[in-house]
């Protein structure tokens, strides 16, 4: 995935401190994020904010590839955004509607996370 349209890649930990399973929070171009390694180790990162009411996914449960949000556990995929849960119980007219988690281009390179500037 590139980086943002400037085409800036923003230097956020060390590769070894962050283990499969586990997330971190950050800081990138002024917005908090969270970066996380799945536990296939592929990496991942996405603003803080759940795009439902704006609680900090970063005090979320990471599992099964998706952040559990800690307030109503809406779970969004981590490889693709998209929401699975209550998508997949709602009526499709609701789960239309139900906005994905906005993904943050990210790479590790030389020993370090990079990470894109979010994009909403
Ligand atoms: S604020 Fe995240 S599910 Fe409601």
């Amino acid at each position: 995935m590139p980086p943002d349209d400037s085409g800036t890649w923003h230097k956020v930990l060390p590769g070894s401190a962050l283990a499969p399973g586990k997330l971190s929070k950050a800081m990138v171009a002024g917005r908090k994020i969270f970066v996380a390694r799945l536990d296939d180790g592929t990496l991942v990162a996405a603003p803080v904010a759940c795009p439902h009411e704006g609680a900090d996914l970063s005090d979320g449960m990471l599992y099964m590839d998706a952040i559990d949000c800690p307030r109503h556990h809406y779970l969004y995929d981590m490889r693709t955004g998209e929401n699975r849960y209550p998508r997949e119980v709602f009526p499709a007219d609701l789960a239309a509607q139900l906005a994905p988690l906005a993904l943050c281009p990210i790479k590790e390179e030389e020993g370090w996370i990079w990470v894109g500037s979010p994009k909403s």
